[in-house]
């Protein structure tokens, strides 16, 4: 989709879909909305006096214009109570816009700057929370369609957008917003991709080289084979890829501005598949075992946007990818593996592999003496019980960073929900023979025991965990801008934080 801003009197653009706005309580429209309601004589006041039509949220009127106008229909999206409008409200209309344009099947669109008049939203927010909106919502993962579907039933594009704006200076700061948003769109996308595709055609090495391909300007990789892991006593990590004929890999992605003050590390979970291991996961936990590696996703996806976002500080990702099957060669329940830093860790569920593979990346992340680290795991199914499919829980070792991650997803709309570090529940991961052991207390705060198990391995420096088991995939479909399957969770609120960093 090609999306622009244009000066243009909106009246006088053709299009195949034209869409304005009306907030609830407002029976006479203005601005844009106004100018249209007057060239249809009046026909949208007329809606809204028959009470047909009040503006609630997501409400839509969609008429012809039998030639009044330049363009072919008029949509009118209700934008609900002006006081609770905000970004994300703008990213759900243009999930709405993008939906509308496929019933239609419309190729050109015209629209405003929803938000940006009477809502108060600052433009630049608003047009790049648009463009998110309308590029996230578009996506479909369709690599693995037949030729049959393809050629019959090719889904239909939006193929261009215009946004109307006459402000000059709202027109140029809502064209920085648009490129902003397409640009952290398209990286979300990218790991929804990563996401999406087969454990099969997504292990390491793939894994490995999806992240060599988006390298851009300031940012650089460096690739760890098995060899290189075992000298540097990565054992943990090479424990849990044992039971797999596809060798580890470790991942490591630098961007380094010129000038930066501040050095990150974001760590991500990169288990391409989890079978569970001998510990085998029963069938209905397995299907969707592909998407374990979603934090590493997100973290690639993130680097694909650094350069282009202008961010001033020095970013590494690292992520070990490994996949955990059963096998001959498998690591077993009751092994101790060793931790690069020397901490021995009793394996007590081959299934809680996500920790065991994080304690060695945590590790080689504070090696590298970041400001921060955060993480990114979908670690627990019991953080799903806890929170649902659309909350990530966030757990970590300093106020002031959780702080800024729980503002950083209130902006992006990737909702995170704060639980308590408590330490008494170390008594969960208590071992009888090793430093450590990698299962918790039966039934009880499965999520807090995991981030209590990784917290050592970053000694003091300061750290977050975001355990994102539940809303890096979706196949409910409940927001129009999170279409089925992998969501590319975190790529946003992670150059989010980084700006305020
Ligand atoms: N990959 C899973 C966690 C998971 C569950 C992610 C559901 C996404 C959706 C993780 O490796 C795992 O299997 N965790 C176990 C830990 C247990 C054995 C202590 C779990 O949550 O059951
Ligand atoms: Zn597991
Ligand atoms: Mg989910």
């Amino acid at each position: 989709m090609k999306t622009e801003f244009s000066r243009q009197d909106i009246l006088s653009v053709p299009c195949d879909l034209l869409v304005v706005n009306l907030f609830s309580g407002v029976d006479k429209p203005g601005g844009a909305t106004g100018a249209v309601d007057k060239a249809l004589d009046g026909a949208i006041t007329q809606l809204i006096k028959q009470d047909k039509f009040e503006g609630k949220f997501g409400q839509c009127l969609i008429f012809p214009t039998f030639g009044k106008i330049k363009a072919k229909r008029v949509a009118v999206m209700g934008l609900g109570d002006k006081r609770n409008f905000n970004p994300d409200a703008v990213r759900k209309i243009g999930g709405h816009i993008v939906k509308l344009a496929t019933g239609v099947k419309a190729e050109k669109v015209v629209t405003i700057l929803h938000g940006a008049g009477i809502g108060g939203l600052d433009p630049r927010a608003a047009a790049q929370a648009l463009a998110e909106g309308l590029a996230l919502s578009a996506y479909r993962f369709h690599a693995y369609h037949g030729a049959l579907r393809k050629k019959d039933k090719a889904p239909h594009e939006v193929k261009s957008l215009v946004v109307c704006e006459t402000d000059g200076r709202n027109a140029r700061l809502g064209q920085e917003g648009l490129e902003r948003g397409i640009i952290l769109a398209e990286a979300t996308n990218y790991a929804r991709d990563l996401v999406n595709t087969p454990s099969a055609h997504m292990g390491p090495v793939e894994l490995a080289e999806a992240a060599k391909k988006i390298l851009g300007k300031g940012v650089s990789i460096k690739i760890m084979d098995q060899k290189e892991m075992e000298k540097r006593h990565m054992d943990a990590a090479l424990a849990v890829a044992r039971g797999s004929q596809n060798p580890p890999l470790v991942v490591h992605l630098a961007y380094k501005p010129k000038g930066a003050k501040k050095k990150i590390a974001i760590v991500g979970k990169a288990v391409t598949f989890d079978s569970g291991g001998l510990n085998i996961k029963p069938g209905d936990s397995m299907t969707t075992m592909k998407i374990d590696m979603a934090g590493a996703a997100a973290v690639v996806g993130l680097f694909k946007a650094l350069p282009e976002l202008g961010i001033n500080v020095e970013v590494h990702g690292i992520f070990i990818a490994v996949e955990n099957m059963p096998s001959g060669n498998a690591y077993r329940p009751g092994d101790v593996v060793k931790a690069m830093d020397g901490t021995t860790i009793e394996i007590l569920n081959t299934d809680a592999e996500g920790r065991v593979t994080l304690a060695d990346a945590l590790c080689y992340a504070k090696s590298l003496k970041p400001d921060a680290i955060v993480d990114l795991a979908t670690l627990t199914g019991a953080c799903v019980v806890a929170l649902g499919e659309d909350i990530a829980g966030l757990m970590g070792n300093s106020r002031k960073l959780t702080e800024k991650i729980i503002e950083a997803s209130r902006e992006t709309g990737e909702p995170v929900w704060e639980l308590p570090l408590f330490e008494p529940y170390n008594d969960h991961i208590k071992s009888k023979i090793a430093d450590i052991k990698n299962v918790g207390a039966r039934g009880q705060a499965g999520t807090i025991s995991a981030a209590l198990f990784l917290k050592p391995f970053a000694g003091d420096t300061l750290w977050a965990h975001l355990d994102i088991a539940g809303p890096s995939y979706t196949e409910k479909e409940t927001r129009p801008d999170q279409p089925y399957g992998g969501s590319g969770f975190g790529v946003r609120m992670l150059a989010k934080l980084l700006q305020k960093i």
